[in-house]
């Protein structure tokens, strides 16, 4: 069953990950997909194993001007714009003691600002019809980790910001939710020390990591009309962590 025939979906962070997984299944469920990265040729790669109607642009999320042009291009190339999933992000992992400035600011404008960036750039063209945005954001945020004061906490901003977006957007019946995954194996975790990986995954009771198809499953569920009656929510995908 396609439950996304005829949508039209922006997915940041699109080149590999968990935001190749999400414009894959977004798209194996009939959504025109366009991709937007910073990584251009993990762009152009990531297309090749989309089959249907899809498109890539550029982008650095964290330039306002650049996520505008992304939904400008999704909007012209794919005819509008239901689907926004702002996913791009980085770590910049350091205990507090060794964190530099740089290292806080670089996490909190790629995903804090990068994210609103994202509903700033929508909300002329989404407001007024049932879309649907999705921010990704992570179990980090609601616990805190060790040597991520940084990404804890735009995680937990995402949070707020997502609820706060939501009842702006409802007016014109754009939903606005997040997701909350726990640890997801990809890129981003396989650069953690082996060792505070391992007891990562010590801690998951379903005894594994996540994989990004999880994460992408929540997302389609979200961006459905399954989900028609859910704005301002967190969906966890943590495995019960
Ligand atoms: N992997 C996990 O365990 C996990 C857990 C919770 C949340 N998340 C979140 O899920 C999202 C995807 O993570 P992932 O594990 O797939 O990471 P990843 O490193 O595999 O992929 C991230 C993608 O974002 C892109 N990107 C980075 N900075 C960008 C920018 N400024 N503008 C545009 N694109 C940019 C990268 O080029 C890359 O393609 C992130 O927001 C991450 O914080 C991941």
């Amino acid at each position: 069953m396609e439950l996304l025939t005829g949508k039209r979906a922006l997915v940041t962070g699109a080149g590999q990950g968990i935001g190749l997984a999400i414009a894959q299944t977004l798209a194996s469920h009939g959504a025109a997909v366009m991709l937007a990265d910073l990584n251009t040729d993990a762009l152009q790669l990531a297309r090749q194993t989309i089959d249907g109607q899809t498109g890539w642009v550029p982008c650095d999320v964290s330039q306002l001007e650049q996520v505008s042009e992304a939904v400008q291009r999704t909007v012209d190339e794919l005819g509008g714009l239901d689907i926004l999933v702002n996913n791009a992000g980085i770590t910049r992992d350091a205990s507090l003691k060794n964190m530099t400035e740089q290292q806080f600011d670089d996490v909190i404008s790629v995903h804090m600002r990068g994210t609103w960036n994202g509903l700033k750039a929508a909300f002329p063209v989404m407001r007024n019809h049932s879309g649907s945005i999705i921010n990704i954001s992570s179990l980090s945020g609601r616990v805190g980790l060790f040597g991520q004061t940084n990404y804890s906490a735009a995680k937990a901003g995402i949070v707020g910001m997502t609820k706060a977006a939501a009842k702006e957007f409802a007016r014109g019946g754009c939903r606005v939710n997040a997701v909350m995954p726990g640890m997801i194996d990809t890129a981003m975790t396989q650069a953690m020390p082996p060792e505070a990986l391992a007891r990562l995954v010590e801690d998951i009771p379903l005894g594994r990591p996540g994989q990004p198809i999880d994460v992408a499953n929540a997302v389609l569920f979200l961006a459905s009309d399954l989900s028609g009656f859910i704005t301002g929510s967190v969906l966890e995908v943590t495995g019960g962590q």
